[in-house]
Parts: C-alpha cells; structure tokens; sequence
C-alpha cells in the first residue's frame, strides 16, 4: 500500500489550482439515468470515487466515457449516455466501496419503475442509515421493502408528488428525493432540505436537463414534474471541501498560498472560524489568499450548511492543535468522527475526547510521527499536521485520500513542501 512521507516545517507558499466538487461530481453522476439523452459534466476531478460511479453506472448499462480534451492533468469532461440503461440492481460488491451509490435509487424508481440497490451499511465514521431517503420515496408512492441486504422499490404506476418533511437535514435524502421528484406526477415540497451548495449545483443541472425546481439552498425545495428530461451540459462546481482543507494546510505551515478557482461564498462558516483563529482570508479575482499570522485558539461546532462542515473539522482541529490557547471542537453530524484524535496525539498533539467535544490545547510544535486514518478527511488531517511538524511524518493508507484529493502531493510540492509518495 502506498504511503506518503513529509519531513514538516515548510511553509507552502504559490499557488494551488482547486478542482471539482467530488461530493457535487457523484450526485451530478448520478442524474444521468434520468434521461434517455447524453449528460456531459466538465471539471470532473479525477478520484477514486468517480471511477467507482462510473462503473456503478456501467452496471446499469450506461455508457461511460472519459475525455481530457486539455491533455493529461487537467479536469476531465465526462460523457454519460442514459439512454443504453438495461439493468435496475446496484451490487452490493459496488455500492459497499462507496455510501453515493445509494443515490441512484431515486432515479431508478423515478425513471424505470422499479430498483433493487444494496444497502451501504456503516461505515469508519458512524452508521449511516438512509432511513430518510426510503421513508421520503414511500411517501411519493414507493413500495420497498428490504431483502438479503438490498432495498427493493418500485412504483409500478410511477411516482406521485408530496410533501416530504424530513426530521433533520440529510444531504443525501435532500437529493435523492429531488431527483426523484423530477419525474413524479405533480409537485413535491421538501421541508427541512438541505442547503449544502452541491444540492443547488445538482438543481442547476437538472434544470438545464429541462426539470422544474424552485428554491434549492434554502430550506423548502419544491419541484414541479416534468414528463421526461433531456440531455445536457453542466460544469461541476469547485470543491469547498478541498479549498478549505488546503486553506488551513496553508495556514497551520503559516504560508502564503492562493486559491485559485476556489469560491469562498461556497465555504459557510468555515471563513469565519478560519479568521476567528487568526487566518487571513483574502477574496481575489479568482479565488482566495490565505496567510496566517498568529493562531490562536477558538471554538467551532460542525452544522448543517451554512454552518461549519463536518468534511473539515479533522483539518480544523490539525490547524488548531498548534494555535495558542484552547478550542473546544464539537461534532453533531457523525457519531464517531474523531479518528484522527489518537493518531494527532501520537504527533505531540494535546487533545481530551469529552463524548461529543474535543478539547484541543495548542502546542508550540507538533512532531513527525508514523500516523494512518480510517477516513478519508481524518488523513488529510494527519498530512497538514505532519506539514506543520518537525522531522518526518508517514501518513499510511492513503487510498483514502486518493478518494478524494486529487494529486494531492503534487499541489502541495509545487508549493515547497517536502512530501513524497512512496509506492508500497
Ligand atoms: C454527505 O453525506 C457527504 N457525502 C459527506 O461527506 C458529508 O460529511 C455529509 O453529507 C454531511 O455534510 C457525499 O456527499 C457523498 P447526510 P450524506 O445524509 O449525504 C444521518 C466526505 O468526507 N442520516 O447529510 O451521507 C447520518 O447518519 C463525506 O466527503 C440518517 O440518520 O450525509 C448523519 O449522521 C463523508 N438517516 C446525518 O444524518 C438518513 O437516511 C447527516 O448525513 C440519512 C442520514
């Protein structure tokens, strides 16, 4: 298994080009079973994830292609044909790599009646059900029941709009249930959708896939069906969730990197908790400068969209393990999200677990230590910590982060830091 190995302390200091959201990239995938036409996507990242959709829809009978019309290394346009669909069943052996996979359930029930799609199961940060997004379809007139770990649906007379509460916000429901409600008959109303703006870039492509949606981002979403929907083109947007990891690697090395292509008014709270603990965050003509003066400590509880995303909070808690003073770090979406706690304490870090808070009290210094993750954002949290500590770090298994992070060491050497990977 491949590894990567830093020897911290540099500060990062150029510029880093953001790519396309993973988390708007797998959704925005998944609508192509929508229609029978061709769904191109442009700036599609090049990860792990992606290919493990592309060939959950190749099951289906889709034809997938991949094109770099600018050559090796930059974004990839990506062709979906929804047309050769011939198959209804996503293999646990597909959907268990990846919990997205469920998001193909809505589009099968809306487009073709009838699905049958393993259930992900738990996963490293918490169990995960997806009670919400069956309970959300049986009220658009689903029958489902669950059989030998898979979910059967269908609507042999199609789906019907409703309303559709959810007790709490889900992104994933929110936008299995909007794809749905594309081709219900009538309209749906979802009360206490999410925000996130991966739902309101999945909204933008639906809409030019001719769908009739109203109100994505805020809290009521409500769609109007529509007989069938065509094909289309549609840019993916950039990724928050990397432009803010590589926000604070910057800042927790005290460098002085910009951004680029990154949209800092997709970023919630996340700038002000930056700035809170004394992160310089500068809005330029195309993306963002981060500097850091001095860290100080501060505290930050993750939320729902427009709050402080959980897809940061193991980076956060990197960057405030050497701030001086005390944060209080307090995770409400996941149950079992503080991996990296363990493995940044091996590196000096002084972090107290109190159920769902972590207490973090700066160090002067983090240290190079042998450190590996169970998830994807707790090892990127484990390399921006080894950026900033002294001597060397060996971040093991890192196919985490080939899921989503996009040659990650090459961004980060082109920005002096001393990071290779090693081929295991
Ligand atoms: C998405 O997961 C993201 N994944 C996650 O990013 C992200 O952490 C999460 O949203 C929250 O922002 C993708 O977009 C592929 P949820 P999702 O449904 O949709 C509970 C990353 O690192 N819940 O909003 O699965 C659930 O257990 C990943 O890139 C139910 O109880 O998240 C969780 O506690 C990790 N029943 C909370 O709701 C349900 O039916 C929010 O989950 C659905 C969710």
């Amino acid at each position: 298994m491949d590894k990567i190995r830093i020897i911290g302390g540099t500060p990062l200091k150029g510029n880093i080009r953001i790519g396309g959201a993973k988390n708007s990239a797998l959704k925005l995938m998944c609508a192509s079973i929508l229609t029978d036409g061709v769904l191109t996507l442009t700036n599609v990242p090049r990860l792990a994830d992606i290919r493990t959709t592309a060939q959950l829809l190749e099951s289906l009978g889709i034809e997938v292609a991949f094109e770099t019309p600018d050559g090796d290394g930059a974004p990839q346009r990506l062709v979906m044909n929804g047309g050769t669909l011939n198959n209804t069943v996503a293999e646990y052996d597909i959907v268990r790599k990846m919990r997205a996979g469920v998001l193909v359930l809505g589009p099968l029930l809306a487009k073709h009646g009838k699905a049958r799609v393993s259930l992900p199961g738990g996963c490293a940060i918490g169990t995960r059900p997806v009670d919400l997004h069956l309970k959300g379809l049986q009220l658009l007139g689903a029958e489902i029941e669950l059989d030998g770990g898979y979910i059967v649906a269908v609507a042999p007379n199609g789906l019907t709009g409703a309303e559709v509460t959810f007790p709490f916000v889900s992104v994933g429901a929110t936008e299995n249930l909007m794809m749905a409600a594309t081709l219900a008959k009538g309209t749906t109303r979802l009360i206490n959708a999410a925000r996130e703006p991966e739902i309101v870039d999945l909204a933008e492509c639906l809409k030019a896939m001719g769908a009739r949606i109203q109100g994505a981002g805020s809290d009521t979403i409500e769609i109007q069906g529509v007989e069938s929907l065509n094909g289309a083109e549609h840019a993916v947007m950039p990724d928050r969730i990397e432009t803010g990891t590589y926000a604070m690697a910057v800042a927790a090395t005290r460098g002085d990197a910009t951004l680029i292509g990154a949209r800092p008014d997709t970023l919630g709270a996340a700038i002000a908790s930056m700035e809170a603990a004394g992160v310089i965050v500068d809005r330029v003509p195309d993306g963002m400068r981060i500097r850091c003066g001095a860290l100080v400590g501060t505290d930050v509880m993750t939320e729902p969209y427009p709050g402080f995303p959980t897809d940061l909070q193991a980076q956060m808690m990197a960057l405030l393990s050497t701030a001086q003073g005390a944060s209080m770090v307090t995770e409400t979406i996941f149950e079992n999200r503080f991996m990296h706690v363990p493995e940044l304490s091996r590196m000096g870090a002084s972090i107290n677990l109190h159920g769902r808070s972590a207490m973090v009290r700066g160090v002067h210094r983090l240290t190079g230590a042998q450190v590996m993750a169970t998830d994807l954002r707790a090892s990127v949290a484990l390399v921006i910590a080894g950026l900033a500590a002294q001597g060397e770090t060996i971040v093991n298994r890192i196919y985490h982060l080939d899921r989503g992070y996009e040659r990650l060491d090459v961004k980060l050497a082109a920005c002096g830091a001393q990071i290779e990977r090693i081929a295991g």
